[in-house]
């Protein structure tokens, strides 16, 4: 439940949420929303999700716009930036949630599969910190996407869990500097949600070892504390607190919310 006081935390602020079609990016935009936000909803394929979702906010009175973006081009994640600017007239949150999964092994890993994996998860978040850190005033937020792969080591997963990694010393070190203008800007590390992309990719986390002697639910039940997936509201509640005042003291930090994985 969202109380009335947490209900005001963004009462005319103006939110960018990139990835906002699907998953956790959509979660974290239905609750910037519910919480008084106007959204812009970055989308790259997913359109008609994208068009559901602000389709849904209008229709409880909400304000929302879907821009596509791929964030893996800085240009186009500027101009989804601007939008959201000129159609809501300012910006106080960027929560950048696009990211995409990969697994392989070191030998079978190409520069193409490098390039494509820091372009969006590592280069692409940082030039929307960028562009958004442009817009952002004083008490402006930007919240960045990590992942417990950072911190963790899962078998095939080490491109990914780098793209993410960086993310961590990205903040760490923005932190410094967007400080003195009153900007805070943080991670999530989310652990095991129940997305697309953990529908696709969740049995790539049991080691090859265990393939056919154990299987993802049976993993979750001795893997992590609370014995399974996040909801992705679980995790969007992480950035709406980054994303508020109730953060005010908090910059440069990474928030694992993982239901507790050893
Ligand atoms: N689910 C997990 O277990 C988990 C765990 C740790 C970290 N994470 C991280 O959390 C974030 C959200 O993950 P999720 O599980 O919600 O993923 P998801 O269900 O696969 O959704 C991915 C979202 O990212 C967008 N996206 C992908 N590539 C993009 C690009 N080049 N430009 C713009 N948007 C792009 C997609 O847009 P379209 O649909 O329009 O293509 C979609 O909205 C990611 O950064 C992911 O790495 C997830």
């Amino acid at each position: 439940m969202v109380s009335s006081a947490q209900q005001a935390r963004f009462e005319g602020k103006v939110a960018v949420v990139t990835g906002g079609s699907r998953g956790i990016g959509a979660a974290v935009a239905r609750r910037l929303v519910r919480e008084g936000a106007a959204v812009a909803v970055g989308y790259r394929d997913d359109q008609e999700s994208a068009a559901a979702l602000v389709a849904e906010v209008r229709a409880g009175g909400g304000r929302a716009l879907a821009v596509r973006a791929d964030v893996a081009d800085p240009e186009q994640t500027g101009a989804l930036i601007e939008r959201a600017v000129a159609e809501f007239g300012r910006l106080d949150v960027l929560a950048s949630c696009a990211g995409v999964e990969h697994f392989d092994t070191l030998d079978r890993i190409t520069p193409a599969d490098f390039d494509h994996v820091f372009a969006v998860n590592t280069r692409g978040q940082l030039f929307a910190a960028q562009h958004a850190a442009a817009h952002l005033g004083e008490g402006g937020r930007i919240v960045l996407t990590s992942s417990v792969s950072a911190s963790k080591a899962f078998f095939g997963h080490t491109l990914y869990a780098a793209s993410k990694a960086a993310v961590e010393a990205m903040v760490l070190n923005l932190s410094a500097e967007l400080g003195r203008g009153g900007i805070a800007v943080n991670a999530i590390a989310p652990g095991g949600t129940a997305t697309d992309m953990a529908r696709e990719n969740g049995a790539n986390y049991l080691h090859p070892d265990l393939a056919g002697k154990q299987d993802l639910s049976e993993w979750l039940e001795v893997g992590v504390a609370l014995r399974r997936l996040a909801e992705p509201a679980e995790i969007a509640a992480g950035y709406a607190f980054l994303a508020s005042a109730d953060a005010a003291y908090m910059t440069g930090r990474t928030l694992r919310i993982d239901g507790g994985m050893f």
